[in-house]
């Protein structure tokens, strides 16, 4: 049996690929590339799909030849990716007809609206867990229908393939036109219930069900690659919020993590029944093992955070690494009085606002560069606030202890302020990676390089905790008065 499992987690802004040694579960490899954002117009986020696909094949062949081995070496692949971003692309030339539409972009915001006129922004959440918003796939596949000349009726006649991220890439990599139960969850087109595409949910939103592909468990042998990487097996994929629950040993009931990416993710497992939110959140799968009954998860999604250190530094330059922000936040004593609502694609959860924009709120003369450095990082930790505080209220679980992953934990101010602000400890694990190493689980799984999940659960160990040191609730009540400054913006 080959003894590494390899992982490519497809991000927001970078593809990376990371090798696992399957018997101490520990790093192998890894190589990282980003690729371009396109920002046509206000609102509107766009990836090249082909870029995409190269940055992937480049890291997979980096991270081989770093860790000097061949795909003779690698017992299974697993994939995890950005979540909702769509792509369309010609199922004979493997070409895409048009650029990926990414999760952030708010341009079908006048077809949701449209969508909601006539039963309100909930009318479909029993069926596929979710709000009627900008961020999910399947108006944004009907966009590109609607805005390219002659594609519906190409769509409808079976040419056309539609793809979350992690469809395309095993379409590229193996032909097949799949994609796992977790993807297919954040479409608004698939029955919650059945796990199937539901017919009318497909003709509600406009997608021809032809072009869809077919729902696989997250676990599962997929097919073999061809090409560059012939002979690797393609064993299992998640959308990366969902592998990073995995890969953090949750899967017990009421077992939650919170991944800080360019957004910030927190799901709560729920196990075999989905719950249904009232208080602002999605049901969601979070994963399914080959033959198994799906589990499901609660979701608060927080569309910008990281994203928000990262506009500071190329938008307005006031950082030139966002590594640096710790150590500018860090030179002041608190926010200065400043709070910065980033909703730059609406408000996400739990308040689902796609009419919202960013804002600032509190400046005078006194605040400078580090208080706005501080207000960037606390606007990620009142987001994920407002988000556990909704999962409590749908879960009746009270969270005692947040387990953390994703690139902005490497900042422990920020991680000071969350256990502050939360008023629980934050507990961040030894492998950091943990989205990718769900991947890599659900792919050995698949292979039976793991036997369950209870030898999993076995390879989690903590790294580091951050406990409550003071209370954070009046700036919490400031915050809020703030988020409601954003909402509206474009009415
Ligand atoms: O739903 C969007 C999410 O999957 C993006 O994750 O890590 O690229 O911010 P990330």
């Amino acid at each position: 049996m080959s003894r590494y499992i390899a992982a490519v987690d497809q991000g927001t802004t970078s593809s990376r690929c990371l090798i696992f040694d399957v018997t101490t579960g520990g790093l192998v490899a890894g190589a990282q590339q980003e690729f371009t954002q396109h920002f046509p117009k206000p609102g509107w986020v766009e990836h090249d799909a082909v870029e995409i696909i190269d940055s992937v094949t480049a890291v997979m062949r980096k991270a081989l030849a770093e860790a000097s081995l061949t795909v003779a070496d690698i017992a299974a692949l697993g994939i995890t990716n950005q979540r909702e971003t769509t792509v369309l692309w010609d199922r004979r030339t493997g070409e895409p007809v048009h650029r990926a539409i990414v999760w952030q972009d708010t341009r079908t915001e006048p077809l949701v609206t449209r969508l909601a006129a006539d039963g309100g922004q909930d009318r479909f959440r029993d069926r596929c867990g979710l709000p009627l918003a900008t961020y999910f796939s399947g108006p944004k596949a009907r966009w590109i229908l609607d805005n390219v000349p002659g594609l519906r009726q190409r769509a409808e006649a079976g040419e056309i393939c539609f793809g979350t991220v992690d469809s395309w890439l095993i379409y590229r990599l193996t032909g097949e036109h799949l994609t796992d139960v977790t993807n297919a969850s954040r479409t608004m087109l698939m029955n919650l219930r059945t796990l199937q595409w539901d017919p009318e949910l497909c003709e509600a939103v406009g997608v021809p069900m032809e072009m869809l592909p077919e729902i696989r468990p997250s676990s599962q042998v997929y097919g073999t690659a061809t090409g560059e990487f012939a002979g690797l097996t393609v064993a299992g994929a998640l959308g990366d919020q969902h592998a990073a629950l995995f890969g953090q040993g949750c899967y017990d009931v009421g077992d939650a993590k919170n991944t800080y990416g360019t957004g910030s993710f927190l799901l709560l497992n729920t196990g075999t029944e989905p719950v249904d939110s009232n208080a602002g959140l999605l049901t969601t799968v979070a994963y399914q093992l080959d033959g198994q009954p799906v589990n499901y998860a609660l979701e608060g999604s927080i569309a910008i955070t990281g994203a928000l250190v990262q506009w500071l530094r190329d938008n307005l330059g006031i950082i030139s690494d966002a590594a640096e922000i710790e150590e500018l936040a860090g030179g002041v004593d608190d926010n200065g009085g400043c709070y910065f609502v980033p909703a730059f694609s609406g408000l996400y959860a739990p308040h689902w606002r796609s009419d919202a924009r960013g804002i600032i709120a509190g400046l005078t003369r006194y605040v400078n560069k580090g208080h706005l450095a501080r207000a960037v990082l606390e606007a990620t930790a009142w987001q994920t606030r407002e988000v556990a505080e909704a999962m409590e209220t749908d879960s009746g679980v009270r969270l005692t202890g947040l387990k953390v992953d994703g690139g902005m934990t490497a900042n422990d101010l920020l991680m000071q302020i969350q256990a502050d602000v939360l008023g629980i400890p934050v507990i961040r694990p030894k492998i950091a990676e943990t989205t990718a190493l769900g991947a890599a689980y659900a792919a050995g799984l698949a292979v039976g390089v793991w036997s369950d999940v209870d030898e999993l659960r076995r390879l989690w160990e903590e790294d580091r905790r951050w406990a409550p040191s003071r209370s954070r609730d009046d700036d919490y009540t400031q915050w809020l008065k703030a988020v409601e400054k954003s909402k509206g913006w474009l009415d």
